[in-house]
């Protein structure tokens, strides 16, 4: 069987995910240990018999729901490489806005303090860490499988002697066991209210339950971050939290009871209200 061969089959038997040939392309490049490039590159080849076995059975997981990311083990973010699997979710494209915006309120500062809570495979704060090498880099979850996936991309993205020194990690709930203040909070909780997650894609059956809910109208852990973020900040501290569309306008509610000012939603690529960010006043 050929590439070309390989690719149409693959499309046929991925006819249901919504990017099929994408899909088939990067499984094809897993099986054969090729890159996108080096793959259509490869022309008429025969796929060997043990890699047209690899590439069948990655379909055949793909067709029952999993992750394209899973099955790759990686997933590209902000420019990078993370690993991923199922200790932690997919990081989503719409959360590179999360490190833009960061970048755009802060990223001339020569040294910050910033702490991601719910960091999951710590794709925001290596992101930061790796744009801001002078910058103190902390991040926490409270899964514990998680923070052992971040410690490995923090190991593979930055380097040991790293001016801002590594980023720390710890185990907690929220910010309840994170000691330290930091000039920046910045957050990507759960947010999917627990009664629709039922009702959502098969791939998020895929990823830990841990990191979907976020309670009875999926704000529930932000009522808790919030506050504790405001005792965890300085005077002048900046929080950023990603959340949906649709909880924007309650989020800012939030953040404003909290004591936070310059309360505003920034938008994603798509145009859907995606991060709201509040500063501290320097005299309180
Ligand atoms: C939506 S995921 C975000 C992961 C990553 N920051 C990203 O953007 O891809 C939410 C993360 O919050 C963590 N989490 C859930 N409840 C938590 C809690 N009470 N305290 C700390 N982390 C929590 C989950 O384990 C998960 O890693």
């Amino acid at each position: 069987m050929t590439v070309r061969d390989a690719l149409r089959d693959g499309v046929a038997a991925l006819g249901g995910s919504g990017t099929p040939f994408l899909d088939a392309s990067l499984l094809l490049g897993k099986a054969l240990g090729l890159d996108a490039a080096a793959l259509f590159a490869a022309g008429p080849d025969d796929l060997d018999p043990g890699s047209g076995a690899a590439y069948r059975a990655l379909l055949a997981e793909r067709s029952s729901g999993i992750p394209v990311a899973y099955l790759l083990g990686e997933k590209e973010f902000w420019g990078r490489r993370f690993r991923v699997d199922r200790r932690v979710l997919v990081p989503r494209p719409e959360t590179e806005t999360l490190v833009a915006a960061v970048l755009e309120a802060c990223g001339d500062r020569p040294s910050l303090r910033v702490h991601e809570a719910c960091c999951g495979s710590a794709c925001v704060a290596l992101s930061l860490a790796a744009e801001r090498p002078r910058w103190e880099l902390s991040a926490s979850d409270l899964s514990e499988e998680a923070l052992e996936l971040a410690r490995e991309n923090a190991e593979l993205l930055l380097p040991t002697d790293r001016p801002g020194g590594p980023c720390r990690f710890v185990r907690s709930d929220l910010l309840a066991s994170v000691e330290g203040t930091f000039d920046l909070v910045a957050a990507n909780p759960p947010y999917i209210p627990s009664g629709e997650l039922a009702g959502l894609g098969i791939e998020l059956r895929f990823e830990p339950r841990l990191a979907l809910d976020g309670g009875a109208d999926g704000l529930e852990l932000y009522r808790r971050l919030v506050p504790q973020a405001r005792s965890a900040l300085a005077p002048g501290g900046w929080i950023f939290l990603e959340a949906d569309g649709s909880q924007a306008g309650a989020l800012r509610a939030i953040v404003e009871e909290a004591g936070f000012a310059e309360v505003s939603t920034l938008a994603d690529l798509a145009g859907i209200e995606r991060i709201t960010r509040g500063r501290l006043p320097w005299k309180t």
